[in-house]
C-alpha cells in the first residue's frame, strides 16, 4: 500500500491550476496504485508561520530544555516532518508566484528542514534522510520557463528539486503547465499537461 502526501500551495481555491494538475497526478497514481491512501496538506489553510526567533531557537536546541511554546513549535514542525516520513509518494501543486514557490511552501521548508529529521551531518558532508521516496511537481505558470529566454528566471522547480535533493529524494517527475498567461497556449496547456502524465 503507497502512502502519497499531496501538498496543496496555491490559495485560488476552484479556479487553481496547480490544483488541478496536482489532482490529476493523484488521480493517476491511484489508478496505479488502487489501494492507495492520500493525505492532504493544503498550506494555505493553517498556514505555517514565517520564522521568528523563538522558532530558530527552538530547532536548534535540546528538546528538553524547551518551553511550553518551544515545545508547541516543535510538536508541530515534526507533525509536518512525519507526514513526509511516511509518504511514499509527495505530490506538490507548485505554481510560479513571482519567479519563486508560493511564500507558504517557503514557509513549510523552513518548518521541515532540520538536521536529524529530513537531513543528518556525517563525516562526509550532509546526508539526506528521506530515502526511496518518489516526488512529483505539478508546476504551473503565466509565461514559459521550461526552455526560451525566461528559463533563468525558474526559481521554483529548481528550488524544489534542490531542498527535496538535500532530503535524500532524488527521484523526480516534473508535469508543467506553462503559458497560461499567453494567448495561443494558454488555450490548452492545462489540458496538454494533464494528457501528458505518465506515472512510473
Ligand atoms: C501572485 C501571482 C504571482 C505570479 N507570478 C508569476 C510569475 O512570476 N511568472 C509567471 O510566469 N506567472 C506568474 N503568475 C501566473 C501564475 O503562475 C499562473 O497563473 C499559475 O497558473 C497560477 O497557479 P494557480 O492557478 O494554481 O494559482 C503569477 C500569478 C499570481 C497569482
Amino acid at each position: 500500500m503507497k502512502n502519497i502526501l499531496h501538498i496543496i500551495t496555491s490559495p485560488r481555491g476552484e479556479v487553481s491550476a496547480s490544483r488541478k494538475l496536482g489532482k490529476a497526478i493523484v488521480e493517476k497514481i491511484q489508478e496505479k496504485h488502487s489501494d492507495a491512501v492520500v493525505k492532504e496538506r493544503d498550506l494555505t489553510k493553517n498556514l505555517v508561520p514565517l520564522l521568528e526567533e523563538v522558532h530558530i531557537n527552538t530547532f536548534f536546541s535540546p528538546p528538553e530544555s524547551h518551553s511550553s511554546e518551544q515545545q508547541e513549535i516543535n510538536k508541530y514542525s515534526e507533525n509536518l516532518i512525519s507526514e513526509l516520513q511516511e509518504a511514499d509518494i509527495i505530490v506538490i501543486d507548485s505554481p510560479m508566484y513571482n519567479f519563486s514557490v508560493p511564500a507558504t511552501l517557503r514557509a513549510y521548508f523552513d518548518f521541515t528542514s532540520r538536521a536529524g529529521y529530513t537531513f543528518k551531518y556525517d563525516e562526509s558532508g550532509p546526508k539526506g534522510l528521506l530515502n526511496n521516496k518518489k516526488l512529483y511537481i505539478a508546476f504551473t505558470s503565466g509565461n514559459i520557463y521550461s526552455e526560451g529566454p525566461y528559463q533563468i528566471y525558474d526559481s521554483n522547480v529548481p528550488y524544489i528539486k534542490n531542498v527535496f535533493g538535500f532530503y535524500g529524494v532524488t527521484d523526480v517527475s516534473v508535469f508543467r503547465a506553462e503559458g497560461l498567461s499567453i494567448p495561443g497556449i494558454q488555450e490548452t496547456s492545462l489540458e496538454k499537461a494533464i494528457e501528458g502524465i505518465t506515472i512510473d
